[in-house]
């Protein structure tokens, strides 16, 4: 059975070979801002995030540092987990693969694997990438006919290893991928998608030898060897939802949350890990009903990666001291299209946040929460609307809370929802000039249509405060709060009633020092 009614959302889950990046960052939050726009429409959901620390990644960092894997695991998790927590990620469940309740249900699927004969063990000899933890075949080979510098240090080795027969579900991949093309979000990481599993060929090496890494799960039937990290890692997403989990292990109904609605992953781990073995590994395990994909794209630094060994990493943790949580997740989400690449650019944070969240939101806020204040002691008279401009001004909020939501429905492009409630706040901001309330304010004639600035104008900004609550929590909580509609998320057009309260006016995005680069 699965459930219609839980919206279950989950992140790849971060290597902890090293601490967090930006890259990272956004991939929390983009997931955040999903499980919090259901959450705000009255949607049940379940978030899923978490840490991959098995892997000779991980293994390799602790012995340059000096300390033991498990050791070396724990503090880059800790780094995670503090992080997720400063950027206001709001998930409900947190995956750790060292974690038993995982080591255990991993350990039975490989032995239900082994026992219908989908493992079978052999010798290969081969070129193998340390980076990227797999061997390397001619296809991986460059124009020159070497393994570029993508694959890090590459070395030979011979092995006897055990396999997974991926190639025996490699037609019923193929079928499924023509049938659903739902499973990919966007289309064309899809197509991609397809395209990988018409080329690729053979069996799936699931095992390492314990005297090359031992930092990982032992197969349950052969001591000798740990999983294949990747193996154990994908597992993460059913596991921690409750798969093959004991009663009372304190984990979700795994009947209730299964499948997946998005599994918010980068581009790089489309194929193979989550496009073909994912699927194959449920498949194999008995598990009918698959998830789906939501690919996102990179950002870059300069159009180049971020990455450690390139020395470019922009440090979240600094740029969140630096201009606040929200200006983060708001530009994170603003200067970049779910499933493109976007070039990271600090100036362009500042330039955002002074913009739109200080200049745009803030604002409309403040001198609404003043006007009311200053020419209404705080209580709004109900009114019906009253001229053309008000009328427009609700048509328009009706209109972007609309296209907000479709947004979000179609391919999860927070970008463009947060364009529609821009639209909105524009608007309220031209209205403000527009109606000049001040003039109004100084002819008794006047009275009734300052009543009417005044309502729509909290009604636009309530609203816009309500739609992009998702993307900026907290600024937005504290908006509603002055706005007088603490904890009201509705995005109808039409709540202020009568006797309406506000409550006082204070910057909520204070103005950035200015700084000289
Ligand atoms: O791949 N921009 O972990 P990871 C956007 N442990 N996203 C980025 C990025 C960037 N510059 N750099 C990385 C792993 N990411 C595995 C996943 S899942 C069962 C196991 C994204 O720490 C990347 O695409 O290398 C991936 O989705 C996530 O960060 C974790 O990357
Ligand atoms: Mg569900």
């Amino acid at each position: 059975m699965m459930s219609a009614e839980i919206f279950f959302i989950t992140t790849a889950i971060d290597y902890t070979n090293a601490p967090p990046h930006i890259g990272h960052a956004y991939e929390k939050v983009l997931a955040d801002v999903i499980a919090r726009w259901h959450r705000d429409r009255g949607r049940p959901v379940f978030f899923l995030t978490g840490v991959d620390q098995h892997g000779q990644k991980v293994q390799q960092s602790a012995e340059r540092a000096g300390v033991p894997p498990a050791e070396f695991a724990r503090e880059i998790t800790a780094k995670f987990k503090a992080l997720w927590v400063k950027l206001g990620i709001a998930n409900d469940g947190w995956a750790e693969t060292t974690d038993l309740r995982h080591v255990a249900a991993v350990q039975d699927v490989l032995r239900q694997l082994h026992d219908q004969g989908d493992l079978y063990k052999a010798r290969h000899s081969g070129h193998y990438s340390v980076r990227q933890e797999q061997f390397l075949t001619d296809k991986e080979r460059n124009e020159q006919g070497e393994f570029g510098p993508e694959w890090g240090e590459v070395v030979f080795l011979e092995e006897e290893n055990w396999y997974f027969r991926l190639s025996k579900y490699r037609p019923w991949l193929a079928e499924y991928l023509a049938a659903h093309p739902e499973f990919v979000t966007p289309a064309f990481r899809g197509t991609e998608l397809a395209n990988a599993v018409a080329k690729e060929a053979g069996d799936l090496c699931i095992s390492r030898p314990k005297s090359r890494l031992a930092w990982g799960i032992e197969l349950p039937f052969d001591r000798d060897y740990v999983t294949y990290v990747w193996f154990d890692a994908l597992m993460n997403y059913a596991t921690f939802a409750g798969y093959r989990a004991r009663d009372g292990a304190g984990l979700p109904d795994f009947e209730s949350l299964w499948p997946c609605d998005a599994h918010v992953i980068g581009k790089d781990i489309l194929v193979p890990a989550h496009g073909i073995y994912w699927p194959v590994m449920l498949k194999a395990a008995g598990i009918e009903a698959m998830p789906k994909l939501l690919v996102h794209g990179w950002w870059n630094l300069g159009g180049a990666k971020v990455s450690k060994s390139a020395g470019n990493i922009i440090d979240p943790d600094v740029l969140a001291d630096r201009y606040g949580t929200d200006a983060l997740r708001y530009y994170l989400m603003r200067d970049i299209a779910t499933g493109q690449d976007a070039d990271f650019n600090e100036d362009r944070l500042r330039t955002r946040y002074q913009a739109d969240l200080a200049n745009d939101l803030g604002n409309l806020v403040n001198r609404t929460v003043s006007m009311a204040h200053r020419y209404r002691g705080g209580v709004l008279a109900e009114v019906g609307v009253t001229d053309a401009e008000a009328f427009a001004l609700r048509e328009l909020g009706i209109e972007a809370a609309r296209n907000f939501d479709t947004a979000m429905e179609d391919g999860f492009r927070v970008h463009a929802a947060l364009e529609s409630a821009w639209l909105l706040i524009t608007a309220a901001n031209a209205h403000v000039e527009k109606s000049a309330p001040w003039k109004l304010a100084k002819d008794p004639a006047e009275a009734a249509r300052l009543d009417g600035v005044l309502v729509a104008l909290v009604e636009a900004a309530r609203l816009a405060s309500a739609l992009v609550h998702p993307v900026i929590p907290a600024a937005a909580d504290t908006l509603l709060e002055q706005l007088g509609f603490s904890g009201d998320l509705s995005t109808q057009w039409g709540r202020v009633r009568a006797g309406h309260r506000l409550g006082q006016a204070a910057p909520v995005f204070p103005r950035l020092e200015s700084q000289e680069s």
